[in-house]
């Protein structure tokens, strides 16, 4: 069982986790981190102040979940359908990876956590790239927790982004349609090199996938907190996981 009592924390402060079986942790956690306007709202505060705090709350989930043992941790930081909010979130939304990764990276990198992103680079300003760029860089070699930011994503959009490529493929002979299987797609799908995700987490009471992952999550576990992600603590993490271990993955069989 795992750490049922953090030992670093002072006495006071200790919160007790749900113990967890060290040989059931899910090897790849996907997060929709949504709620961030609601959380300010309720403060009286403005929108833009949420995602600062949903971007102060990514580190701690982060850790947690290096602690335990999880080896991909995918964060839904920005969809393809988020341009479509008002200017001014849109410019803030860009700006948190010039935040987050200078006051983060050292930490991250000490912990051998790999930076990585998942989504469509072209439409993404210089500034933002050139943010998750460097943390991708400097951690490339690390080979613990890989933390996979979904930046500029869009599930229906990679689909047939994936598609138009095999029908390239099949076109200029590289690959036959006959050929085409579940293996064979998954490779051309954003992830390919990464590992299905075994359980999705998401914070707000928002009970939907929003085009997240829509490939991937075939057979994934799914949890749903009503808490917003800015409040999403690390025992939330260790409760979904604890939900995750009492369930029966059957995909599809008995
Ligand atoms: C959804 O909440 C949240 C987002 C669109 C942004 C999530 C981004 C972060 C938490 C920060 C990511 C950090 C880095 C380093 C990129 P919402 O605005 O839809 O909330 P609402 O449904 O209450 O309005």
């Amino acid at each position: 069982m795992i750490n049922p009592f953090r030992k670093w924390l002072g006495r006071d402060e200790r919160t007790e986790l749900p113990p967890l079986d060290p040989e059931n942790i899910p090897e790849h956690v996907a997060v929709i981190m949504d709620g961030n306007g609601r959380w300010a709202r309720k403060r009286g505060l403005p929108r833009v102040a949420g995602h600062h705090s949903g971007m102060k709350n990514v580190k701690k989930i982060v850790m947690a979940a290096n602690d335990l043992g999880v080896k991909v941790l995918t964060m839904y930081a920005f969809s393809t359908e988020n341009w479509g909010r008002p200017k001014d979130e849109v410019d803030f939304l860009m700006k948190l990876p010039q935040e987050f990764f200078p006051l983060e990276i050292d930490e991250l990198d000490a912990n051998n956590v790999q930076v990585r992103m998942t989504g469509l680079r072209d439409g993404l300003p210089a500034h933002t790239l050139e943010a998750v760029q460097g943390a991708i860089e400097r951690t490339k070699n690390n080979t613990g927790l890989i933390l996979n930011f979904a930046l500029n994503y869009g599930g229906r959009k990679e689909i047939i982004a994936g598609v138009k490529q095999i029908l390239q493929d099949v076109q200029d002979g590289i690959l036959r349609a006959d050929d085409v299987n579940e293996d064979r797609f998954a490779k051309y799908m954003l992830t390919s090199d990464l590992p299905d995700p075994d359980l999705l987490i998401r914070t707000s009471g928002e009970l939907r996938i929003s085009n997240f992952m829509l490939w991937q999550l075939a057979y994934t576990e799914l949890w749903f907190t009503d808490d917003y992600w800015p409040e999403f603590t690390e025992e939330h993490f260790h409760q979904a996981i604890a939900e995750y271990q009492r369930r029966a993955r059957r995909y599809g069989g008995v």
